[in-house]
Parts: structure tokens; C-alpha cells; sequence
């Protein structure tokens, strides 16, 4: 096998990334842990956890409210994360950037405020079969109102979408394809650029979940064309409770609000209220202002280490897993697809996912096991539930090899 040296690109040093994020120091059950969770959520490094601490203990007030200097410092330290977010995604203007509280509520924006204006009994909207919960159920609520259909993009045994029958599913009655950039549960990396293309010419419009991608990949909105592309801050190695909708002016401008209240009005009276230019007009209430400012310091550590070089760290330490888990026998990995990320989902022959997932407990080492808020996706496979390990950039060989090691002894143990 490999060394860790040898899956490095140059200038990407693990071990002193590793240095960066206090938790993985730990030991769990008395074992080193090995956190191969990141798909759940991803750990801080301690310029995240610095940055909201600073904001709590120094510059802690309301945004876009008080004349006060610590008002205006908690302002300027949001916005900042905008500005970065802008650069982050190569969004055209920062004012197209929604905050909001993840990829969950990114889509039930765009389903809630576009979807209750512009779908009409008997429109389409097509989605894949490889969706997370996040980005089916808001479209089948929509759906359920307007009563219009929601369409299923379907896949191949590796887990790729089978974009000729997705070329069949596309009409004239087609107002929105929504999917993933990359599937939560397989892997997948989808053809997003390609799926975009094809919906403008039937000329409907897009959604992409970047949930899964925003860790991985370099994400170019404008090269996409995405109409929406949503991302969660906490998979970026930012906090909980944040994440960012983006969306084209164009149609955000012509969009509802989709909650009333503080900052997003410019006047109100009780006759009529008129609404605050964007992003403000779908920003009500108080915001995640500690979750904002640590979100843009998640941004910049990710961009200061090199999105490619960690894209190109993560495809090699990829290809070393897939090869290790492999070679254990009775082991199948669900999702198998030519362009993937990140993820190494799989089944073990007569033993139950959650047996599996609470012996690798044991020996320190965290992954997700059920249906990974996919059950479409297990449904499609035949299985109840799988196990999934999913890498970031803080991961190494050696952590592959103890999963191969702990999957060795849960065989042990259930033979
Ligand atoms: N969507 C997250 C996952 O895949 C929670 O684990």
C-alpha cells in the first residue's frame, strides 16, 4: 500500500493540518480517534473556534442596528464573510448571497418563496434518485400544494445519474431541476455543469445542493450557471446553525420574502409594508451573527490551504480507501461511481450496519451508519442501512488503514 507521503500534493502537509483542529487530539475508548465523519459534520480548526470566541468576548452586539462601535465591528465582521463567500463561490455580487441556516433551509427558501409563485397545477419538477431528504421533501410539500408532479432522475448500479432518461424527463412543463453536486450517501459527483445546460434548454431553472461538494471541490456558480446553489457552513469546517443561499439577482429580485420581520422591511406601517433590497429582503430577524463570523474564518482556512490541493489530497487518499476496503472480503461498497468524492459507503456481508458502526466505536474510530437521510438511495440498492466513512482534508492513510484493521476484528467478532 501507499504511504502517506505519496497521496500528498505538494505543499499540502496533513500532519501539520492535523495540528489545526483541537478535537482529533483526543482519544476515545482510549484509542486515538479516527474521525471519518466529516460528511455529518466537519471538525473546526482553531481559526474557526477563534473567530467566535473573539466575536463573543470582544466585538459581541447587533448587526445592521447600533451606531455603537461594537455594533459596527459585529457588522463589518458579518459582511466581511459575505465578501468572502463571494470570492468562495465567484458569485457576481455579494448581494446575491442569502445567509441562512444551511442547505436544508436554502432549498426550503427557494421551494417556499419561487416554488408558491411560479409552480402551477400539472408543472414538473424534477429531481434525482440519489437526493438527500433536504432536497425531496420540500419539492414533494411543493408539489402536494400545486399539485404538480415531482419526476425522479433515475441511476445506474455505480450510482450515476442515467442522464438520457433525464433528457426524457425534461418538457415544457419542467420549471425546476434540483440536485446534488455530490450525493451525501455515494459519493457521486454529479455532471452538474451538463444537467444545468440541459434544464436551460428546456428552460427551466436550477437548483444544485452543494452540501456535500463546498467541502471538496472548487465551486464557480457562474461557470455552473446554477439559477441556486446552496451550502452548509458546518461541511466547510465552519460552525452549525449557518450556511449561504446563492441565487441569480435576477430571480431573487422577483421572489416574496420568505419570513417577515426585522431587517428585511425598508418601511412598514399597518397598511403596507415595502420590502429591503437583497440579500436583506430574505434575511428576517436577528442572524447567526457568531455562526456568520466563523463561518468567513472557515472560509479563508480553506482557501489559504488551496481548494485544489485538497481536492487533489482527498482523490488520492479516495482512491487508497476504495482500494483497502476492497481487498476485505464479503465487504460491498455502495457506490461506485467514476467521478466521486469523499465517501466510502459499503455493507458487510450477514452483519448489520449499526453492528458494525458501535464495534468501530469501540476502537475509537466515527462513522455514520443508516440511511444517511437517503433512504431512496438504500431503497434503489436493496439495503436497510450502510456504513459510511467520509474523508476531509484532515484525514490520512493511516487512518484508512485502521478502518481496514477495525473492519478486520468486527469481522472477527461476527463470524
Ligand atoms: N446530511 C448529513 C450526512 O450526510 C447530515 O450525514
Amino acid at each position: 500500500m501507499s504511504t502517506l507521503s505519496s497521496v500528498a500534493p505538494a505543499g499540502f502537509d496533513v500532519e501539520k493540518i492535523r495540528e489545526d483542529f483541537p478535537v482529533l487530539k483526543q482519544k476515545v475508548h482510549g484509542m486515538p480517534l479516527v474521525y471519518l465523519d466529516s460528511a455529518a459534520t466537519a471538525q473546526k480548526p482553531f481559526a474557526v473556534i477563534d473567530a467566535i470566541r473573539r466575536f463573543h468576548e470582544v466585538d459581541c452586539a447587533n448587526i445592521h442596528r447600533g451606531v455603537h462601535e461594537l455594533s459596527q465591528r459585529s457588522t463589518a465582521a458579518y459582511e466581511e464573510t459575505r465578501s468572502k463567500a463571494k470570492r468562495f463561490l465567484n458569485s457576481r455580487t455579494k448581494n446575491e448571497l442569502i445567509f441562512v441556516r444551511g442547505t436544508t433551509e436554502g432549498i426550503n427558501l427557494v421551494s417556499s418563496s419561487w416554488g408558491r409563485k411560479n409552480v402551477k397545477a400539472g408543472d414538473e419538477i424534477i429531481i434525482s434518485a440519489m437526493e438527500h431528504h433536504s432536497n425531496i421533501v420540500p419539492w414533494q410539500m411543493l408539489c402536494e400544494e400545486k399539485e404538480a408532479k415531482l419526476r425522479v432522475i433515475p441511476m445506474n448500479d455505480r450510482g450515476e445519474l442515467i442522464l438520457e432518461e433525464y433528457e426524457k424527463l425534461l418538457g415544457p412543463r419542467t420549471r425546476m431541476v434540483a440536485v446534488a453536486h455530490v450525493s451525501n450517501a455515494l459519493g457521486t459527483i454529479n455532471p452538474v455543469r451538463q444537467i444545468i445546460e440541459m434544464a436551460h434548454r428546456a428552460g427551466a431553472l436550477t437548483l444544485i445542493d452543494g452540501a456535500q461538494a463546498a467541502p471538496h471541490m472548487r465551486v464557480d456558480v457562474q461557470a455552473l450557471d446554477a439559477d441556486f446553489y446552496t451550502m452548509s457552513g458546518h461541511k466547510v469546517f465552519g460552525p452549525t446553525g449557518i450556511g449561504i443561499l446563492y441565487g441569480k439577482t435576477k430571480l431573487l429580485n422577483a421572489m416574496p420574502p420568505y419570513q417577515g420581520g426585522g431587517d428585511m422591511i425598508r418601511t412598514v406601517t399597518f397598511e403596507k409594508t415595502t420590502y429591503n433590497d437583497l440579500p436583506y429582503k430574505f434575511e428576517a430577524g436577528t442572524p447567526n451573527i457568531a455562526g456568520g463570523i466563523g463561518l468567513g474564518a472557515a472560509l479563508d482556512y480553506m482557501t489559504q490551504i488551496g481548494i485544489d490541493r485538497i481536492s487533489a489530497y482527498e482523490h488520492e487518499l479516495l482512491l487508497y480507501g476504495t482500494e483497502a476496503l476492497s481487498e476485505i472480503p464479503g465487504l460491498k461498497l455502495i457506490g461506485t461511481a467514476r467521478e466521486k468524492a469523499a465517501v466510502l459507503s459499503f455493507v458487510i456481508e450477514g452483519i448489520h450496519p449499526h453492528d458494525i458502526g458501535t464495534v468501530l466505536d469501540r476502537q475509537g474510530i466515527a462513522v455514520r451508519t443508516g440511511h444517511h437521510c437517503a433512504q431512496p438511495v438504500m431503497d434503489w440498492f436493496h439495503v436497510p442501512a450502510t456504513t459510511r466513512a467520509s474523508l476531509a482534508l484532515y484525514n490520512t492513510t493511516a487512518e484508512i488503514d485502521a478502518l481496514v484493521d477495525g473492519l478486520k476484528k468486527v469481522k472477527e467478532m461476527f463470524s
